[in-house]
């Protein structure tokens, strides 16, 4: 099964992400987490992005599509894949379906959460995320057990540098500008799912489930 989960900022992308890849058996591709994965590892490629991230902006096209086509060329995708926060332009996406289309496969479903702008800002500047294994909390919605240690794995928790209120206004106005005319791309294909994310989260996964035929209504 190859799917996309989008959504604007905060709508609980790599959340809902992290639960589907088990029951779903595919595998979990973030452009965001591959960006911050290489900036870790201080590459050029992580310097390069870390200009656009921090300002909110995306980064360019031509960067973004490069790492996701050599990603999916890899053998472990062809057992299905979740995209979360790619393609986020019109130009990846065409991309996107010419790079399928060379793999000889095609897109099954595009899920979109919607989420509400208080909400997103409400739940992105209060996100902590785990320096060790990367799960996500809130310090309201999803609180860890004990103030900034990670229940799964004991790691330290941190803030994003890019889920400051500033940064997060801007983030928003580029995904109205650039990435919402995503949402009628896909519905003009007839591959658009849409999933009302203001719930609590696993609610919003039985939705994607359910939406995806694997469950029953
Ligand atoms: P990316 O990392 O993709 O960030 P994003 O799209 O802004 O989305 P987030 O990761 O912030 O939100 P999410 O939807 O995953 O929400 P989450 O589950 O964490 O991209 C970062 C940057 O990288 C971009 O700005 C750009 O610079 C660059 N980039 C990445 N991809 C690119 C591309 N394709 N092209 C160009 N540039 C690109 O949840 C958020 C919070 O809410 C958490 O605290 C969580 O615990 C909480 N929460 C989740 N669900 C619920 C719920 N149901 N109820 C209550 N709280 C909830
Ligand atoms: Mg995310
Ligand atoms: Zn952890």
């Amino acid at each position: 099964m190859r799917v996309i989960l989008m959504g604007p900022p905060g709508a609980g992308k790599g959340t809902q992400a992290d639960l589907l890849i088990n029951k779903l058996g595919i595998l979990h591709i973030s452009t965001g987490d591959m960006f911050r994965k290489a900036l870790k590892e201080k590459t050029s490629l992580g310097l390069e992005a870390k200009k656009y991230m921090d300002a909110g902006e995306l980064v360019p096209d031509n960067v973004t599509v490069g790492i996701v086509k050599e990603r999916l060329a890899e053998p472990d995708c062809k057992k299905g894949f979740l995209l979360d926060g790619f393609p986020r332009t019109i130009p990846q996406a065409d991309a996107l379906e010419n790079t399928i289309k060379e793999l000889g496969a095609g897109l099954d479903k595009v899920i979109n959460i919607a989420v509400d702008r208080d909400v997103l800002v409400q739940r992105l500047t209060g996100r902590r995320v785990c320096k060790e294994c990367g799960a996500t909390y809130h310090v309201m919605f999803n609180p860890p057990k004990a103030k900034d240690v990670c229940d799964d794995c004991g790691g330290g928790l941190y803030q994003r540098s890019d889920d400051t209120v500033e940064t997060v206004n801007n983030r928003l106005l580029v995904y109205e500008e650039q990435t919402a005319p995503l949402i009628d791309y896909y519905r003009k294909k007839d591959l658009l799912l849409e999933v009302n994310g203001d719930q609590e989260v696993e609610q919003v996964t039985n939705d994607i489930l359910r939406a995806l035929g694997r469950v029953k209504a």
